[in-house]
């Protein structure tokens, strides 16, 4: 795989263009319209930029990874890329009309695959006429930080796929592992009954915001607090991630707690908004 694309420039797909690009892949980065092209394209700036501040890379690497990544709001410019990672919403309708749409435009050989952190693969898989060329490929917030990539299979996925997904994310420098479609997957499994459950700790008085993160950075070695974490997640994304694992494991640790179903109404999603758990200083 030589040539990638990613649809949707958010934190996420911007994070993960930056990968492709650093590993030395060419990547077309695809959103809606100009505007969140520039978003995107921001998100870039600002992350090298920083890099090149911090004398973690040189301002000719910058350069030549900048380079290599092609913008567009022109999905058509998918249409001779080896594989796709789609990283738009947790929109179920919105991720099936986007497959739909790749499966048109892109080559037929090409992978398709989706970062979703909840959804079901196998819905989507379904819903194109290339299921078994379809993967999850589940990369963690920052994207250029974070080492692991669930690598996720289907019951329709060809035989190696995984293992060529795999390969690829070692060649990013990433760590992957290989889960089945199961909510949640493996970490955010584990992860997000932890992050509901300190809500509710905060919601029942049991302690406050700083002092459960002091808890948890402190003591357990952890290198966030809980709250600053659910911060960078997004308090939306954590609650849409609870409510379809409480859906699919009818277990009562993912009921979203009630505090962070009142954050999420009042429109406190966290770093993304500004203001979450703790506001953006
Ligand atoms: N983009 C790119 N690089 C970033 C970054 C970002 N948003 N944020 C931090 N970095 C880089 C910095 O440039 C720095 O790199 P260098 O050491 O090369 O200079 C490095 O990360 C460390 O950053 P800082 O010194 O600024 O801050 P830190 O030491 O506090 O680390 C952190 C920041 C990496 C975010 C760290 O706090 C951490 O690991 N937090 C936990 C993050 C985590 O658990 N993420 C998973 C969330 S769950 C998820 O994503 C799944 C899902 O589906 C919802």
């Amino acid at each position: 795989m030589e040539t990638v694309g990613v649809v949707g420039l958010g934190i996420m797909g911007a994070g993960i263009v930056e990968v492709f690009a650093r590993a030395g892949l060419r990547v077309v980065g695809v959103d809606v319209d100009e505007a969140a092209v520039g978003r995107g394209r921001g998100h870039l700036e600002l992350s090298t930029g920083r890099a090149v501040d911090r004398g973690r890379l040189a301002a000719e690497e910058r350069a030549a990874i900048l380079d290599r990544i092609t913008l567009t709001p022109d999905r058509g410019a998918l249409a001779d890329v080896d594989l796709v990672v789609e990283a738009v919403p947790e929109v179920m309708e919105l991720k099936r009309a986007l497959f739909a749409d790749l499966d048109r435009i892109c080559k037929p050989s090409a992978v398709l695959a989706t970062n979703t952190s909840s959804l079901s693969v196998t819905t989507i898989a379904a819903g194109t006429s290339r299921p078994s060329q379809v993967v999850g490929m589940h990369f963690f917030n920052p994207a250029p930080v974070m080492k692991l990539v669930e690598v996720v299979t289907t019951v329709l996925t060809a035989d190696g796929l995984a293992a060529r997904i795999a390969d690829l994310a070692v060649r990013l420098g990433k760590t992957p592992i290989t889960v089945g479609d199961r909510a949640g997957f493996v970490a955010n499994r584990l992860l997000l009954g932890y992050l509901n459950h300190a809500c509710r700790l905060l919601g029942e008085g049991v302690s406050g915001r700083d002092d459960i993160d002091v808890a948890m950075r402190e003591g357990a070695g952890l290198p966030m607090g809980p709250f600053q974490l659910l911060d960078l997640i997004g308090l939306d994304t954590a609650y849409e991630i609870c409510e379809v694992l409480f859906h699919e494991t009818k277990d009562r640790r993912h009921a979203p707690s009630p505090l962070l179903r009142e954050l999420v109404a009042a429109g406190r999603r966290g770093r993304k908004t500004g203001e979450g758990f703790y506001a953006r200083t």
